[in-house]
């Protein structure tokens, strides 16, 4: 059992069976990309750790950044605007793999894919550790899918709970 802040979290899935979901999604995306150099895209924070573990079992040329997704006020009338901060890169003709921990309603996703659609990207493809198939709302094709996992709160591994447990190596439940 774990105590963070006001909640108790339980052990949920090991190290183990990370590193093999991990290693699949590396294997699948290398297959997919013999003839590429995929551009992978970390969505921080939280993807911070599937990134490095992904990055090291991918054994083939490739390039990594970060991205971060802010949204601000333009004016009363036009609200909220999205906007991808950390984008250095041309992405004129790549292959950009969006790499995220968790997708939950896919509210963010559809943000992050529809900044990128806006690039001269080749193709954008999205990869992630987990999914919550029950949750998951929107029409944009997740390529490469790590677990599935009901509707319950989780954390570690690069996923936090208000700031803390980012640094665990395997991944809590919020127990019921
Ligand atoms: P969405 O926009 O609803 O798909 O939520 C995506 C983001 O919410 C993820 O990138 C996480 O930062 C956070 N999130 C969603 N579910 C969980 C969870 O179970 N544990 C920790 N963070 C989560």
């Amino acid at each position: 059992m774990l105590q963070i802040h006001d909640k108790v979290f339980e052990p949920y899935i090991t190290k183990q069976k990370l590193s093999n979901a991990v290693e699949s999604i590396a294997n699948k995306i290398a297959l997919d990309c013999k003839n590429e150099t995929p551009l992978f895209l970390g969505v921080l924070n939280g993807s911070f750790m599937f990134c490095s573990d992904l990055l090291k079992a991918y054994k083939t040329p490739c390039e990594i950044s970060f991205i971060k997704l802010a949204s601000y006020q333009q004016t009363k009338s036009t609200g909220k605007v999205n906007q991808l901060i950390g984008l250095n890169e041309d992405l004129t003709n790549r292959t950009v793999i969006v790499v995220e921990d968790i997708i939950d309603t896919g509210n963010t996703l559809e943000k992050i894919v529809a900044l990128l659609k806006q690039t001269s990207a080749k193709e954008v493809k999205i990869a992630t550790l987990f999914l919550k198939p029950t949750v998951y709302n929107k029409d944009i094709k997740i390529d490469y899918t790590g677990l599935e996992i009901p509707n319950r709160f989780i954390l570690g591994y690069g996923m936090d709970y208000d700031g803390l447990g980012r640094n665990l190596d395997e991944v809590y439940v919020l127990k019921d």
